[in-house]
């Protein structure tokens, strides 16, 4: 009989081993992984107990959390910051840093030293790189000293500038055919999963198809094998710029803004702190020091 079809290659194909079961991929049938992004110990918490595969300690907290305009300020200091919060929060989920803009762009050496910093410093399990084929030398590098690489085509938030924007990418016979080939090329340097941003649903699919390592997609339509979405989008605590591919999952800004309001009424108006959350000495120990002032005070008459 011919031999059984060899089993369908795992989810995190560079490094398999890392907090993570192996799976077969998403094409279809089955299980679609899920990201988010996190940038403090409370968030990353969350979002381990809520089962989550992967977390994310995106760039895009240079602008949710530090509030940059956009991401290409970030830092390495800001990052190693937010990625150490995270670590402490999340011990399951798989942990991926964003590399800063110009963190690996000088030297490979430089590169793969700042890339140590995230997985030898901070707890992380993986780093990102965005780039097209122009950056596979780097991953290649990176990889090689055993740290799993995530790379990161189409719109690329680090230099959206140069490129013309916050643009939908994918969208003509010459682009699609690059972020295709991309994609084949950064598998090849050894990455182990590919976000796929703002690229045509249709051509999501094609580089899905083209490739054998997953792709997350965030405003790439459904056929990636896996989605993300920025966390403070989700959960509308950041409104300077709405993407139209977020789903809002909850309104955190609206209770916010609700609690700390009545907050604010309460203390003005000497509702809070009320008995329930006052505190008491025990009332012999308070006598006691009631008849020491007392005596104080009628000796100084
Ligand atoms: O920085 C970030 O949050 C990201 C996601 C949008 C993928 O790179």
């Amino acid at each position: 009989p011919p031999p059984p079809p060899p089993p369908p290659p795992p989810f995190f194909q560079a490094h398999h081993a890392i907090r993570d079961q192996p799976r077969s991929r998403g094409l279809g049938d089955v299980y679609k992984r899920q990201a988010v992004t996190a940038y403090d110990y409370t968030f990353a918490k969350l979002a381990e107990l809520a089962n989550i595969d992967i977390i994310l300690v995106g760039d895009s907290g240079a602008m949710v959390m530090f509030g940059y305009e956009n991401t290409t300020p970030a830092t390495m200091e800001e990052m190693l910051l937010m990625t150490k919060a995270v670590s402490r929060g999340a011990k399951k989920s798989l942990l991926v840093a964003d590399m800063p803009f110009m963190s690996y762009h000088v030297s490979i050496e430089e590169s793969i030293r700042n890339a140590g910093k995230f997985v030898k410093d901070s707890g992380m399990d993986a780093v990102k790189l965005e780039g097209d084929a122009d950056i596979a030398k780097t991953i290649r590098a990176i990889t090689k000293t055993g740290i799993p690489v995530m790379a990161h085509i189409g719109l690329k938030p680090q230099t959206a500038k140069s490129w013309g924007g916050y643009r939908l990418q994918g969208t003509t016979y010459s682009s699609a055919k690059k972020l295709i080939e991309d994609a084949q090329e950064l598998e090849s340097a050894g990455a182990f999963c590919i976000v796929l941003e703002m690229v045509t649903k249709e051509i999501s699919k094609l580089i899905t198809e083209s490739i054998s390592i997953p792709t997350i997609g965030i405003g790439s339509g459904s056929d990636c094998d896996g989605q993300i979405l920025v966390l403070h989008d989700m959960l509308n605590l950041y409104d300077s710029i709405k993407p139209s591919f977020v789903k809002q999952y909850a309104d955190i800004k609206t209770e916010t803004l609700k609690a700390l309001t009545n907050y604010k009424e309460d203390v003005v108006s000497g509702q809070f702190p009320d008995e329930k959350h006052s505190t008491s000495i025990d009332s012999s120990e308070l006598n006691k020091l009631k008849k020491y002032f007392g005596r104080i005070k009628q000796a100084e008459i």
